[in-house]
């Protein structure tokens, strides 16, 4: 561990009757029924993990593909100037996560000095024409790496963008060398680019086979683009390790993931909160809320449970941002329906800090600003929100880290994707799949024309329900 190193710690207060103003959870469930809720549900994942099911658990220990990761991104990032993700779901957020928080903000727009000569480092999930052609623009194919990810290798958005790309390759560059520009992170075994990369000999890093979409970040998905600019990614495996081995213990007390699902599980199924605010105030953190938003929502939204029964269940997560939502979706949160609990994610220092100049004669109505930073600021902000919150008896608490670096943020990886494996015990639900997404993926197909898609008859808009 990083030396001095603080953990991320969980302060669920404002989830407690006593605490929270006329509401909240009895404690004395936390050591009861809640507490032996957990032990099954940390039993039934000990099974899974053990019977090699959720390779996650396993990625901060797997110091060869680590080391692996690492020269594959040492050996090209002096060759180019820009390093591209085509992927999306799980083949990108935790990418987007670890830029968001781990480099300086505008990365892109930094100079080569500035970056350290670490190359740009650009997302391309959504095959939106205007985003793909602005990009492009702006490339130089040379020295450019596109870094193909897909663990099925046949999305249907990342495979579309990988073709364009190709194209835009091969006329500015020649066949040859456009296969140079290439590097697919993908099955080891399966798929459409597994097997182009076998026939046209292209480098590749490998999604094990027991690691799912969403919880890639701690392989080669989410760490050769973070190695690829620099980022530690050692630091971001030490902290994803020490949480796992907090997490390790059946005694929900001790166990932080344990005490996230199951108060996160107890809010919306016994105390009518299925909206789960994820609120970090922390620009920083931002890709982190969109990141745990896809695994919340992806992992816990089920139409059946293990057993085969029609449940309809899952929470719905929610990303907000403060202090800027404070003056969004705030008032929602204090005076609309009690159906809601927030998560705030906090740090307790910023990297820099800014002070605010004091005294201000000129703008006496300031001069409570004055002489604060702006970290103080906003920090303050989040306390007094989170006050405010429990005093109208609404459900919150905070996830508070030390500070955003690669150790803390490895940390917060693995707290959140251990709480949802936890919360899939105890919603009774298979976090590891995501069946309701297929039917959507078949009909796109089948409107493309593609076979094995069903061609879906979609009747024709009805002039009688338009306006
Ligand atoms: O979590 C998941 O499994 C999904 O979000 C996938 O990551 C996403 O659909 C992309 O799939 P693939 O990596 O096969 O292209």
């Amino acid at each position: 561990m990083r030396a001095g190193a603080r953990q991320p710690v969980i302060d669920f207060g404002n989830m407690v009757a006593g605490v929270l103003e006329g509401a909240g959870m009895d404690p004395r469930r936390l050591r009861g029924d809640l507490a032996a809720r957990f032990r099954d549900a940390h039993a039934e994942v000990e099974t899974r993990r053990v019977a090699g099911e959720m390779g996650f658990f396993g990625l901060p220990h797997d110091l060869p593909l680590a080391t692996r990761i690492q020269r594959t991104a040492d050996s090209f990032v002096r060759e180019c100037d820009a390093f591209v993700v085509i992927g999306i779901g799980g083949s990108a957020l935790g990418a987007a996560a670890l830029r968001d928080a781990l480099l300086p903000p505008a990365w892109n727009e930094l100079d080569d000095g500035a970056r350290g000569r670490a190359p740009r480092l650009h997302i391309l999930d959504n095959p939106d024409p205007d985003t793909a052609l602005a990009l492009l623009a702006r490339l130089n194919p040379a020295r450019t790496l596109f870094n193909v990810v897909s663990k099925s290798g046949t999305t249907a958005e990342t495979m579309a963008q990988f073709l364009v790309i190709r194209r835009w390759l091969e006329t500015a560059l020649g066949a040859e060398r456009a296969r140079t520009r290439f590097l697919f992170t993908t099955s080891p075994e399966r798929g459409t680019l597994r097997q182009l990369a076998a026939r046209h000999d292209i480098p590749t890093l490998p999604i094990p086979d027991t690691v799912g979409g969403r919880f890639s970040v701690l392989s080669p998905v989410g760490l050769l683009p973070a190695a690829a600019v620099g980022i530690d990614i050692g630091a971001v495996l030490a902290g994803a390790a020490a949480m796992a081995r907090r997490c390790s213990t059946s005694e929900l007390g001790a166990n932080p993931a344990g005490t996230l699902a199951t108060l996160l599980h107890a809010a919306d199924t016994e105390m009518g909160a299925a909206v789960q605010v994820f609120m970090p105030y922390a620009d920083r953190l931002r890709g982190f809320a969109y990141w745990v938003r896809q695994l919340w929502a992806e992992s816990l939204g089920k139409a059946v449970d293990r057993a085969g029964r029609r449940v309809e269940t899952g929470p719905t997560p929610v990303p907000a941002f403060g202090a800027a939502d404070q003056h969004s979706i705030l008032q929602l949160l204090m005076e609309g329906p009690r159906d809601k609990v927030v998560v705030f994610l906090a740090r307790a220092a910023p990297g820099e800090d800014v002070e605010i100049p004091a005294p201000c004669p000129d703008t006496p109505d300031l001069a409570y600003l004055g002489g604060h930073t702006l970290f103080e600021l906003l920090d303050r902000e989040r306390c007094a929100t989170a006050e405010a919150l429990r005093r109208e008896g609404r459900m919150n608490m905070t996830v508070m880290v030390d500070r955003v670096d690669a150790h803390s943020l490895g940390a917060l990886f693995m707290l959140f994707q251990i709480a949802v494996v936890y919360a899939g015990a105890l919603y009774e639900v298979d976090p590891l799949d995501q069946p309701g997404v297929e039917l959507g993926k078949v009909l796109t197909r089948g409107l493309l024309g593609g076979s094995g898609g069903e061609v879906p008859s979609i009747p024709p808009p009805d002039p009688r329900w338009r306006v």
